[in-house]
């Protein structure tokens, strides 16, 4: 898969992608990730990319012709996404969605953002990673990146995360796991997860990917169409385990 990534500082996406299963994806060629930073394309001995809003108002925005010769000089993969506050809201699916394709790229804003004709007529679509205000895309951008790219079959060790996962083939929220020791300051694991009785422990952890969904997130009970017979005669069987 290819990426192409459009930045003032791809230093700081370059160093994350670097790291961990990304930086082996990239290592192995799984993922071309190819940084471009528009100030290159700057003509000005300062290499200005910025400048002051017409109409008056605090900050500076990005300049529109860095960006298009940087993104025609590069030719990217189609669909190329801007990061802003207002776009698509990016999730699980669409990180699907991307992860079946050949590649797409990501424009990442600084300043106040950049010239809307680039959103116009260079951009296919904007995306944010959350109602939330970041001082760059370079954050959204890694993490658009690395959503789509352990998705990609091969990235991570075991085959099945992707699918027993929050938002994944069951559409619930994950159940809570626990590791040794089996009692930590007075607090026990669950009996039922140290008995060794598979079908019950497969029962379990869905009874409570249930309760904790229907707890914190209603609205995807309701995207899988409510609550079941059986979900119901498994929520009786299990009760939940805490939360704080
Ligand atoms: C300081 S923000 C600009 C915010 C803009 N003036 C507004 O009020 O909507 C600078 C850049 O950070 C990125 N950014 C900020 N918040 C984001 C979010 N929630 N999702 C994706 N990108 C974001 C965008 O690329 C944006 O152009």
């Amino acid at each position: 898969m290819r990426i192409d990534v459009f930045t003032l500082f791809p230093a700081l996406v370059d160093g994350f992608c670097s790291e961990s299963l990304l930086g082996k994806a990239r290592g192995t060629g799984l993922v071309d990730l190819r940084l471009h930073d528009p100030r290159d394309q700057a003509t000005d001995v300062h290499r200005t990319v910025d400048d002051s809003p017409f109409g008056g108002g605090a900050g500076m925005l990005m300049r529109p012709e860095p960006i298009f010769a940087s993104v025609e000089t590069a030719d990217p993969p189609r669909p190329l996404f801007l990061l802003g506050p207002g776009g698509q809201r990016f999730d699980q699916h669409l990180a699907r969605e991307l992860a079946a394709t050949d590649g797409f790229s990501l424009l990442c804003g600084r300043y106040e953002g950049v010239d809307h004709r680039v959103r116009q007529h260079l951009v296919d679509d904007e995306l944010s990673v959350g109602d939330v205000v970041l001082n760059g895309g370079e954050v959204a951008a890694c993490l658009v990146i690395e959503a789509v790219t352990r998705l990609l079959p091969g990235a991570m060790g075991n085959a099945a995360s992707p699918v027993d996962e929050s938002f994944g083939a069951n559409g619930l929220l994950e159940e809570p796991h626990f590791t040794r020791p089996a009692a930590f300051r007075g607090w026990e694991v669950p009996a039922v997860l140290r008995s060794g009785d598979h079908a019950r422990i497969d029962r379990w952890r869905k009874a409570q990917a249930l309760h904790r969904t229907i707890t914190s997130r209603p609205d995807l009970i309701e995207a899988r169409g409510g609550i079941s017979d059986d979900d119901r005669a498994l929520l009786e069987e299990f009760p939940p385990v805490p939360y704080p």
